[in-house]
Formats: C-alpha cells, structure tokens, sequence
C-alpha cells in the first residue's frame, strides 16, 4: 500500500465517523424564495433564501419573475419571484424523522413571461401524501378574489429522514410555486380528538398520526396577527372572525390580563388570540334566545378537526358561564364551563372536536355555533370564544385534496364586464373585484363570498333569478336574530340580507322609472341618486354616475372595492352595481331616514333627543373603529361628517361614502397622495400640512361631527360672526375660556348630565387636538361614547318605569312615542323639496356624493 494514502484512508475514515456521529443538520426552520437567486427579505424582514440547493437534479424547471406587481401583495419576496415546473421535479429536505412539520406553500397566480397562467394545472404530493390534485392556483385566487394564495399543512411525522415535496404538472401544462416553508411543530394535537354525529364515545380521531390542511385560523373577537406576532415562531397568520359570523349580536371583547399558559405549550396560540373574546350582548334573555353561529366553506367527503381556544377572564367560578357546542347542528360537547377547565382567570385552554362533512351535494358547509346552557342556569346566559382553527384530515386514500372552486356565471360575467370597463388590458381586473385589503386578509371574506355562490344556488335551485355573490353576514337586522329565524337570505328581497349583485341597465331604468327626475333624492357632484324600487318591493338608493366626471370613475371603482369587501352593521351595505354603455351606477341599501346632518340642524322636523344622538354616534363610531381595525390594513374614510352618516328605518347609523378612502400600507405609493381630499370644517389640520394621512385624520373629523351634533349647528357657517365660522376652531376656544355650555343646542339644554357632559366634551376636544398623536383612537372614542350612553340610559330607563312604557318592540332606540309620529311624518317627507337655506359644508367639488342627500345645491 502506498503509505502517501494512509493520511488520506485515516482522513476518509474519521471524516465518516465523524458524519455518523454528529447529529444530522435538518433544513427547518426554511423560507424559500422560489426562483430567486439570492433570497431576499420580506417586509416583515424576514429572510428568504433561494431554493435551488433543495431541488433534485432531473427535474424540470425554470426561474421567472412576475411582470406585473398586484398592489395587494403583502410584499414582493416571497412573491415577484416563481420557479415554473415543465416536468415533475422535487424539493427534497433533511428533517427529523419524529417530528411534525408545517408545509406553507405560497402562490402568485400572475402575468409570467411565456407562461400563461390559466393553463397551470399541478398536482402536489409529498411523500405518500396528495396535498393538491388538479389545482389551478389562477381558478382559486380568481374565485377568491385575492392576488395570492397560502396553502398551509401539518405533516405528521413521516419515519424517515426527509422529506420530499413534488410538483407534477398536468398533460401539456406546467406547475408553479412562489414560496415555501417548511417549520418544525411542536406535538400540538392529541391522540383522541371526539368524532362528533357518531354514537356516544364510539369514534376518536388521531391528531398525532393525523396529516392536516389548516382551513381557517381566527383570532376570535380580535384582529389580524401578523405571522411575526405568531408564538411558538410557528409563522401562522390568525385573522379576523367577523366574516365569518353567521347572524348578529355579539360583542368582542379585549382583556388586559397576562395570560398564563401552565400546561399549555405557548405555541398553541400567541397571547393576542387569547386576551381578546367574542361572546353575547348583555340581554340575557335574548342570548338565551340566539345561537352564535360560524359558517365556514369546506370541502366535502373529509372530516375536520375543529380546534376551539377558550380563555376565561371576566369570571372566576363554576357554573358562572356555561355553553354548549356544536358542529353542524350536532352536540360536541354540552357543558362547556372554561373555569371548570382551567381553574382560573387568565389561563387558556383548548378543545378539539372532529366531525365529518359528508359528500351529499350541498354538505360543503361547517356550522360551529355556541349556545348558553339554559339547563343548567348558570349565572351568566352567555358563551365565550377566543380563538377557533378547522383542519381538514386526509382520507382514507392520503388526500387531502378538494376540488377547484366552480366561478358562478355571474362572476364570471362581471369579471368580463370589469375587464371591459376599466382596462383595455385586463391587467385591473384584480384591482376592481379583489385590490384593495391585501390578499391574505381578504381570505375569509372571499372564502364566504365563493360560499354564498353556492348557497345561493342551493337555495334559488338554479342561477337565473338570483345573481348575489357576496357574503350575508353583519347586516342582519336584530328582529331576526331575536326570532333565531333562518337568516340564510333564502329571502332575498329582505332587506336584511345584503348581497352585491350586478345590475343591468334594464333592470336599473325600471327600478327608477327611466331616472325620472321625480325620484331624484340627492345631487352630488357625481351625479344624482335616484330612490328605486328592485325585486318588486325592496326600496334601494342607486347612485347614477355623471359620464363627464372623470374622477368618478376611480371612486366608483374604490366604492365596489371597499364596499364589497366590508361588511358591517354600521357601513351602509352596497347591493350592486351596472355598468353598461356609459351608465356607472351603484345600488345601495336605502337609508330611510337620511343624513344625521338633516335631523341636526338642516329642516330638522323632529329634535333627536341625546340620547338617540348618542345612539347614532355609537353606531358610526363602531362604523369607524371597524374600518381602522376590522381588516388586516387600516381603511382610513378620509371624508367623515354628518352629511356621510346615514340612518336606516330602525335609527341604525351606517358610515356611507367611500370613494374617497385608502387602505393603510399602499397610502405612500397612492397616486392621488399629493391632493388634500375631504371636506372644509372637518380637515384635519396636520394631513392639510404635512399631506400625510393617517386615521387619526378620521378621528379629527369625527370630532367636528360630535360637535355638530352637539351643538347642532355646521361645521362650517360663513354667516357667523369670523370666530365662530369653524364649528372646531370655536370649541377650541370656548374650552379655552370655559364657556363651552353656552354652545349647546337649545333643544339639549338640561337634559344631558353634568359628568356625561365632561366626558362628552372632553373626549371632543381631545379628537380636536393639533397632532394625531394626542387624539384617542376610534376604539377610545367609542368605549367613550358607550360609557356616556350607559349613563344616559340609566336615568331613561328610570323615566320609562315610571311612566309605564314597556319598550318591548324596538330593540335599536327605545323612541318616545310622541317623536315616533314625527318620524313616522319625517320618512313621508323625505323627498319634499327642502329648499331652506344653509351653507354647504361639504361643498367641496368632491365627486362622490351622499345616498341620500336633500336636494336643493
Ligand atoms: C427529533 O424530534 C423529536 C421529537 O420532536 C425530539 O425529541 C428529538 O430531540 C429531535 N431530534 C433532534 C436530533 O433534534
Ligand atoms: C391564457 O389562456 C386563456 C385560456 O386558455 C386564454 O383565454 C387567454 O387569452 C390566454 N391569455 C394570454 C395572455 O394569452
Ligand atoms: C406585533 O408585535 C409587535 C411587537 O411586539 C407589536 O408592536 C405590534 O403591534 C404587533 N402587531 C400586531 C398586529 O399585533
Ligand atoms: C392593564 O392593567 C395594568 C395593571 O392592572 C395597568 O397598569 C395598565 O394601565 C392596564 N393597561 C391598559 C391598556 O388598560
Ligand atoms: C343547521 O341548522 C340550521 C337551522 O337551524 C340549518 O339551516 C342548517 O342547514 C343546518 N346545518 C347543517 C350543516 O345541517
Ligand atoms: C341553536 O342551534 C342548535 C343546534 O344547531 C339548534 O338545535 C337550536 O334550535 C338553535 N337555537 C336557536 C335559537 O337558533
Ligand atoms: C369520498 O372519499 C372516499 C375516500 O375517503 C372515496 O373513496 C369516495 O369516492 C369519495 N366520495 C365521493 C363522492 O367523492
Ligand atoms: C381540473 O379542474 C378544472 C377546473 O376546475 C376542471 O374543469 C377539470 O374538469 C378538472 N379536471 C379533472 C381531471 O378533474
């Protein structure tokens, strides 16, 4: 033997045993930026690496990057950049073989350089596993109206020392892939999960072995967290549960408590989800009266794992709150009592209940719904949710696959009629029908809204008379909720049901008689609005562009998207909208009783009392603080006065106008950034210096509007003497000098209490106040305006005792009788002409103008 080798042989030798011996070096925690060559981070700053080391040799693919950036991306990594599959080709990942793992998938569905996107049929599989079959990432964004998407499993652990994630691209197709993680979880489900609808004790489902998609992850009462405020650095995304809540009635809560996890691992959930709660209102007998109900769109012919996260911090004993659960009208478990769990406030535990959705048509729904316990008379009716996850199981063949979402035919003609109404390219399409609140955030009203299309053809039997496709939710009038009727909208021309519908030029000429001018209810500079009559008997507001007005175009278009997106008690619903020919109009719920500003000061048949403007300034404050914390980006109105809150037949105050609104994170690269936009008497001072917006600019107003209400008199009145014209500048200086009584409206004086007063007007003035920062936030104006309220309420409640009003019926605002008839003659007249003079405060050459507006410019 050659002796040179025998450094060599001893080298090859301790290096072996060297590998053996040292433990194996495994991949997690990864992000990989698919076809990227460098990585990049993310806009959270979160690293990202190129994935070509992970790929094995033989595949087919290429690199490609996006051409065209959809502004609702989150952030370009993992995004702008595709690795694009010709052939079947893998990724393969060193891991623990006892470990589980999170698989995240992300996919941009866009414009590639010779790819067509809509042609992109993959399957997915890892291991033995089939995670996706057939799927079009183009169909699922396109029916999702998002940008992009996110497909998240949990892998049980495999027995073996990798694992191996392929993309097989269907015949004469190609597959593709944006980004991937692959994170290490910790055993976070149980062996014995109870299967609900089978016989008592009889079925357990076995999360540990158990292969999972995560379907939904809610932050229950709370708002979007971020996947770097995840715990357990586990990267999951929890968002809000508001679109998915079947019916009305519930309040959420946040608590300023630590959250002590004993037993739990603390990458259950992060802290956040459980210190903010959903449960019931505070009428005992109604709640025992109503279930709360979540409705979430499923595959069929699987079985899911519902996972409920519960932390108690209101009470502390036994049988103080006690609810039942159940999963599609099923009994999960009938006695839930959270102390009785955790023994203590502040400590959170979880549930998991499994239940499977049959494969019958029409079984593509999940109910989970919560109800008191009557039973058992606990000292609260009440129930209680922090947090709420739906895995979907693989069956018994490895698959979790479902199938592709099936568009309506009325979506797809809409998104024909987008394609041709705004862009000769088609590249705006996602702008108009997704855009705005970013893609991921969006998931669940969109997850709704493909739900609603099915729901709607199960209930109509067939497309042709109903075309709604937007979610029913958040709108539905407290009478139903209190009858616990079916609040599915089979009744459509119910105008409790809110539902976006695409109207044609036909159908809007006959609602409003050929726009005949003795419709007309309100001039703005957009064009007028027509009061018209659909589906037979349903009254609706349609809005009639003005075809010169070019800005109109963009705010009709902001409108749809903001409008379609949100949906909220206190934001006035849109029902639909045509476009044809010249024609852009949007059809609104009609808001019986107008303006706030109309029953202020502006021919003003009846006097509110305060406190049904209290009541009113609730509703719109809860509008508002919706807008700036509902969705995962802050929506700030931008034109807020008392001219765009509006009120229904019931008194229920709704925030309408939202053509002039921006969502928070794409504020800097908005083109419009430049122009101050919004009304004179209600600009925030530092947006009109600094030309930067932010939602304290919509606190500011709303202070002008508290004032108004207040003092019932306009923002704006050039007719007073100079230091009174601005309503803001002159409550500013009445506080000054301590004479801010003597503003009060007449009608007010000695009804509103000392203490409420102060509060009142103190937390006016601190909206008022110079820098955005020293204003409270609309959260802290609403608990403000609430506090007052209850105090109010307690001296009325007192009053109607004693004059032997029962105040049964109306549940919005318990109205002396004698105001009702007033009321009752105010909606008569609503179309009178109205021709008093007063000065415009809101006359600012703004093209999108109220619903219902008196006319007489
Ligand atoms: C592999 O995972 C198991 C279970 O999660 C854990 O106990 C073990 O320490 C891990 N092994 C290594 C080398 O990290
Ligand atoms: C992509 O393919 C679809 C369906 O095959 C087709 O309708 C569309 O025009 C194509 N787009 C481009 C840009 O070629
Ligand atoms: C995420 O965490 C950071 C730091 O703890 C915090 O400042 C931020 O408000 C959190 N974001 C959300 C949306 O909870
Ligand atoms: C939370 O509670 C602590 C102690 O009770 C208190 O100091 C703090 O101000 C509270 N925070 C909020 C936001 O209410
Ligand atoms: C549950 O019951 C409601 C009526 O209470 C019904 O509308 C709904 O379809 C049921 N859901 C399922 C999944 O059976
Ligand atoms: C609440 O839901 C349960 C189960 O779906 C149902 O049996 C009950 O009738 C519902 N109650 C009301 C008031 O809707
Ligand atoms: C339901 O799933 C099983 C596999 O678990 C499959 O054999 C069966 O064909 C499916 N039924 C339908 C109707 O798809
Ligand atoms: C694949 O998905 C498309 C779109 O949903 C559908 O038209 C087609 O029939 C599916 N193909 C198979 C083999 O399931």
């Amino acid at each position: 033997m050659n002796p040179n080798l025998i450094p060599l042989i001893i080298y090859l030798h301790l290096l072996s045993s060297f590998l053996t011996l040292s433990p194996p070096s495994y991949a997690a925690p990864l992000a990989l930026n698919c076809g990227s060559k460098d990585g990049g981070n993310d806009a959270d700053n979160r690293k990202w690496e190129s994935d070509s080391k992970y790929l094995v040799a033989g595949g087919k693919s290429v690199s490609s990057t996006a051409l065209t950036q959809d502004p609702s991306l989150s952030s370009d990594v993992p995004y702008m950049t595709t690795r694009i599959f010709t052939g079947e080709t893998s990724y393969k990942f060193d891991v623990n073989s006892t470990s589980r793992y999170i698989l995240r998938l992300h996919f941009y569905p866009s414009d590639y350089p010779n790819f067509n996107v809509s042609n992109s049929y993959s399957v997915v599989t890892t291991n033995s596993i089939t995670l996706l079959k057939n799927f079009s990432a183009f169909i699922t964004a396109e029916a999702l109206s998002q940008a992009y998407l996110i497909k998240e499993f949990s892998l049980a652990a495999f027995n073996s020392d990798s694992i191996t994630v392929t993309f097989k691209p269907a015949d004469k197709s190609f597959a593709f892939v944006n980004g991937i993680e692959l994170i290490t979880e910790p055993e976070l489900f149980d062996d014995q999960a109870g299967l609900v609808g089978v016989a008592e004790n009889s079925g357990t489902i076995d999360g540990v072995s158990s292969n999972m998609q995560n379907m939904f992850r809610l932050n229950v009462g709370g708002q979007y967290i971020p996947p770097t405020n995840d715990s357990g650095g586990l990267m999951r995304s929890w968002y809000d549960d508001t679109p998915y809540i079947f019916g009305a009635g519930t309040i959420s809560h946040i608590a300023n408590v630590t959250i002590d996890y004993q037993e739990l691992p603390e990458a259950t959930a992060p802290a956040e989800v459980y210190r903010t709660a959903r449960s019931q209102g505070p009428d005992p007998n109604i709640n025992k009266q109503s279930n709360v109900t979540w409705l979430f769109p499923v595959d069929a012919n699987f079985t899911y794992l519902v996972r409920f996260h519960f932390c108690e911090y209101q009470i502390d004993k036994i049988n103080q709150r006690v609810f039942e659960i159940y999963l599609n009208n099923e009994t999960a478990f009938a006695t839930a009592d959270i102390i009785a769990w955790t023994g203590g406030k502040g400590i959170p535990t979880r549930k998991d209940y499994a239940i499977y959705v049959g494969d019958k048509s029409g079984d593509e729904e999940l109910w989970v719904t919560l109800h008191t316990n009557i039973d058992l008379k606990p000292e609260f009716y009440d129930i209680l949710l922090n947090g709420l996850e739906v895995f979907k199981i693989s069956d018994s063949k490895s698959n979790l696959a479902g199938k592709n979402p099936v568009l309506s035919e009325m979506m797809q003609k809409q998104l024909i009629a987008n394609r041709e109404a705004y862009d000769p390219n088609a590249i705006q399409i996602k702008h108009v029908v997704g855009g705005a609140m970013g893609g991921a955030a969006t998931i669940g009203v969109a997850m709704v809204l493909l739900f609603v299309i099915r729901r709607r053809k199960r209930v109509s039997g067939s497309d042709s008379g109903v075309t709604s496709w937007l979610p029913v939710y958040g709108n539905l009038t407290s009478k139903s909720t209190m009858s616990g009727k079916s609040q599915c909208g089979s009744n459509l021309s119910s105008d409790a049901v809110c539902n976006c519908r695409y109207f044609s030029l036909v159908e809007i000429k006959s609602a409003t008689n050929n726009f005949e001018e003795g419709n007309v209810i309100g001039v703005g500079g957009f064009g007028k609005v027509y009061k018209g009559i659909i589906d037979g008997n349903m009254k609706v507001a349609i809005k009639r562009s003005n075809p010169s007005s070019e800005q109109g175009v963009n705010e009709f278009v902001t409108e749809i998207e903001m409008l379609s997106k949100l949906r909220h008690r206190h934001l006035v619903s849109l029902i639909g909208f045509c476009e044809e020919g010249n024609e852009m109009v949007l059809v609104y719920d009609y808001m019986g009783k107008g303006t706030l500003r109309e029953h202020l000061y502006k021919g003003n048949k009846i006097t509110l009392s305060w406190k049904q403007r209290l009541d009113i300034l609730v509703g719109a404050a809860k509008g508002l603080h919706y807008l700036h914390t509902g969705a995962k980006y802050t929506i700030i109105h931008r034109d807020v006065k008392t001219t765009n809150i509006l009120c229904d037949d019931n008194w229920v105050a709704k925030v309408s106008d939202f053509g002039l609104s921006k969502t928070g994170p794409n504020l800097n690269q908005n083109h419009v950034s430049t122009v101050v936009k919004g009304s004179f008497g209600y600009l925030d001072p530092e947006y009109f210096r600094r030309q930067q917006l932010t939602e304290k600019s919509d606190v500011y107003s709303f202070g002008v509007v508290l004032f108004e209400v207040l003092c019932a008199r306009p923002a704006l009145n050039p007719n007073l003497p100079k230091e009174q014209v601005s309503l803001a500048d002159f409550a500013l200086q009445s506080a000054r000098r301590g004479t801010l009584e003597e503003m009060v409206d007449p009608h007010l004086k000695g009804m509103i209490k000392p203490d409420s007063f102060k509060k009142f007007t103190d937390c006016s003035l601190r909206c008022l106040a110079d820098h955005g920062m020293e204003r409270p936030s609309m959260g802290d104006v609403l608990w403000t305006l609430e506090f007052v309220l209850k105090q109010e309420t307690k001296g009325e409640e007192m009053r109607n005792e004693k004059s032997g009003s029962s105040g049964g019926g109306t549940v919005e605002v318990p109205i002396q009788s004698s105001d009702m008839i007033a009321m009752h003659m105010n909606t008569l007249n609503l179309d009178d002409d109205d021709d008093e003079y007063d000065y415009d405060s809101d006359d600012d050459g703004n093209a999108f103008s109220q619903i219902v507006d008196p006319k007489g410019r």
